[in-house]
């Protein structure tokens, strides 16, 4: 069966608003991540080594495979547009379980910017790209991360021991999922204030 594919897609929050990565973000993403260890702590990633990397990897908001694509949005402030993270729905190998990952610029932390990306991701993964079910793997201890999760009806399913090694060390990850029904159940009908969806 053929799965729907994004050809575009602009997720207006009332805090955020969600649109493909584009290498004009690209010096900005660094200057934030290079060797931000406030962020990278949480992430499998070690972040990038050079500027060229992250302008290379920007130029590319969906990574396409024949079973399951992967996509990448940049978060930015509603009001100023200014560039705050990254977040991406992925779906590579598991076309119909998406798995979600994010980072955020500590600059606008607390102020309710990833739950809200959060929530515009999983309904755009649920609405429009068929997902069963959503996922995302955190580092045990990330608070941040977890309540973000909760907020928009993610639960925890379990504990994977030892699941990545972050810096030689082995790191314990918990294991967040949410079908569309729970997602339905907890946020009612959800929309973005806006949205602006084109499938292939
Ligand atoms: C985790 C992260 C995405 C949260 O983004 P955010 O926009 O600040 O999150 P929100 O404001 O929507 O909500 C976070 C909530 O968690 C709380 N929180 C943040 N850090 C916390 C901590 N260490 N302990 C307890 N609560 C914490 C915030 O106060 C906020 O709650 P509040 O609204 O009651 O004040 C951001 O901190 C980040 O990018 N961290 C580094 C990278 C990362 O962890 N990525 C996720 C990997 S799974």
């Amino acid at each position: 069966m053929k799965r729907p594919r994004l050809k575009h897609a602009e997720l207006f929050g009332e805090r955020v608003k969600l649109v493909p990565l584009d290498p004009r973000f690209a010096d900005t993403a660094f200057d934030v991540l290079h060797e931000n260890e406030d962020i990278l702590r949480w992430l499998v990633w070690d972040g990038p080594a050079c500027r060229e990397e992250v302008a290379d990897f920007y130029c590319r908001w969906i990574v396409p495979s024949g079973n399951g694509d992967d996509y990448h949005f940049a978060i930015l402030d509603v009001e100023t547009e200014a560039f705050a993270g990254s977040i991406g729905p992925r779906f590579a190998g598991h076309p119909t379980t998406g798995d979600v990952g994010y980072w955020l610029d500590p600059a606008y932390w607390g102020r309710g910017f990833m739950t809200e990306a959060v929530r515009m991701v999983t309904h755009l993964a649920f609405r429009y790209l068929d997902a069963a079910v959503m996922t995302a793997y955190v580092f045990v201890g990330n608070a941040g991360s977890r309540l973000v999760l909760e907020r928009n009806g993610y639960r925890m399913a379990h504990l994977s021991k030892a699941k990545v090694m972050k810096g030689g060390v082995a790191v314990d990850e918990w294991y967040f999922t949410i079908l569309r029904h729970e997602f339905e159940r907890e946020l009612g009908d959800y929309k973005p204030v806006r949205e602006v969806v084109e499938l292939e």
